[in-house]
């Protein structure tokens, strides 16, 4: 059976960003080259009057670092663990906050490689639709599973390379079908142009295979 199901992803990461803040944190995240976050970036740069962006499962906050200075000061990071011990003075930044059981009330809403790590992902995707009032970003690294709506697993319970002791993690094949039908049932529309509408783009991504999915109120 598997027990990652159980698992409460509060304090999950707390190793991995302590070792990372170890190895020198302003200057892993700083310089993180990544286009998805410049592309969420100019995303959000394309929409007037926003007020608040949220970064769920933030980690040590790289989508800070590519914000533009106006958007920085309208940035919250939330996050599960204790992330950035020694860096995070200058960012705000939420810790052990549960995803599953969080709402809020943000302009943006961007989350970024956290579905894949939580069985009930379905939660946070209910959260993040109820707390977005203009644009919502979920970026994958798994590829969506679009063939059946049984739970994939890239790796469950086993993680390679990952250094933590006695903690489970887990990369789960998000069901694309299952996105489209709350999206479709919360009236989305999957005409683009249209103001309540969604799209999914494919896109090479830090890890080779990212898709973002794109939502707008
Ligand atoms: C793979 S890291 C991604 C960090 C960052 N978004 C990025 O793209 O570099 C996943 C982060 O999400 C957080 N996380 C995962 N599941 C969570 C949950 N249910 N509630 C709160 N935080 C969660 C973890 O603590 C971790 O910091």
């Amino acid at each position: 059976m598997n027990t990652f199901e159980k698992f409460d992803r509060v304090d999950a990461w707390n190793e991995f960003w302590k070792a990372r803040a170890n190895k020198g944190f302003a200057s892993s995240r700083s310089n993180q080259s990544n286009n998805t976050y410049d592309d969420i970036s100019k995303l959000i740069e394309k929409f007037d009057n926003i007020n608040s962006i949220e970064d769920w499962g933030c980690g040590s906050g790289t989508l800070y670092c590519h914000l533009n200075d106006e958007n920085k000061k309208k940035y919250t990071g939330i996050d599960g663990s204790v992330v950035s011990i020694n860096e995070n003075k200058d960012i705000n930044i939420k810790m052990r906050v549960n995803l599953t059981k969080y709402t809020s009330s943000a302009d943006v809403i961007s989350i970024r490689h956290v579905f894949e790590h939580n069985i009930e992902y379905d939660k946070i995707f209910d959260n993040a639709l109820k707390s977005f009032n203009k644009l919502l970003i979920i970026v994958f690294f798994t590829k969506l599973n679009e063939y059946d709506n049984s739970i994939k697993y890239k790796y469950a319970n086993k993680y390679p390379g990952w250094g933590e002791k006695n903690v489970e993690m887990a990369d789960l094949y998000i069901n694309k079908n299952y996105l489209k039908y709350v999206l479709n049932n919360n009236n989305f529309s999957q005409k683009y142009n249209e103001k309540k509408s969604y799209t999914f783009i494919n896109n090479i991504g830090a890890d080779g295979n990212e898709t973002i999915l794109i939502i707008k109120k």
